[in-house]
């Protein structure tokens, strides 16, 4: 299973890059917005950090964008920019549309804002690369999350659909757990749901205890 870090800000990513392996990055307005910069400053400068690697940065399109023709009009541009790039368009008519037209081209789509399994199957059957169901989003509004992202997975496996299920906002330890026993292809979640997924305070308590123990005996 691959995790994404979903953060624009270029600490956190070098910080994940370097200490975690992350497989890849995903973005949105929010992030860019957090990580103070201009658009197009902070999606070359997260591009930069993953040079020569290959590894996917979600980089989303202006969501103003009514029309699919928009749509993909920005979608090439920021395809251009560098081979990391994976275009993120919303779950919407025209984002379909503009997927369709994208995945002809040979640009790569993770269509994000997904919310059901239908929205899912339609995003595998145009071509893209990865679908974002928005899990954090549904469990917040009291909605069963594990259900969707196993469905999705069966649906892709029935028909061999090469699309990869990307599990987006994700808010904890759980639903990472829950995603992979799903058979979620990757998850994206912030830097302080891994830091602290990670930083068991069972692993610190243990270490403390053999700490204390290895003070209280002789070395030789
Ligand atoms: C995923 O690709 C999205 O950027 C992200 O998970 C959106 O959700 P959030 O900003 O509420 O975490």
């Amino acid at each position: 299973m691959k995790f994404f870090l979903d953060s624009a800000k270029a600490d956190e990513i070098r910080y994940a890059r370097d200490m975690w392996n992350i497989d890849g990055v995903t973005s949105n307005p929010r992030h860019i917005r957090n990580s103070g910069k201009p658009f197009l400053t902070a999606i070359r400068d997260i591009a930069r950090e993953f040079e020569g690697t290959g590894k996917p940065i979600s980089v989303e399109v202006n969501p103003h964008h009514q029309s699919a023709e928009g749509m993909v009009e920005e979608a090439v541009k920021l395809a251009s920019m560098s081979p990391n790039f994976v275009i993120k368009l919303p779950a919407t008519e025209s984002g379909f549309r503009a997927l369709w037209t994208l995945s002809e081209r040979g640009i790569r789509v993770n269509l994000t804002l997904v919310f059901s399994s239908i929205q899912a199957l339609q995003a595998a059957r145009l071509g893209a690369t990865f679908v974002s169901p928005f899990v954090g989003w549904k469990e917040a509004s009291g909605e069963e999350i594990s259900h969707l992202v196993q469905e999705i997975v069966t649906i892709y496996h029935n028909y061999h659909f090469k699309t990869e299920v990307l599990v987006a906002a994700v808010r904890n330890a759980r639903q990472i757990v829950e995603a992979a026993v799903a058979g979620a292809d990757i998850v994206t979640a912030g830097f302080d749901v891994f830091k602290e997924a990670f930083d068991n305070p069972y692993t610190a308590m243990g270490l403390k205890r053999f700490s204390d123990s290895w003070d209280a005996t002789a070395y030789e």
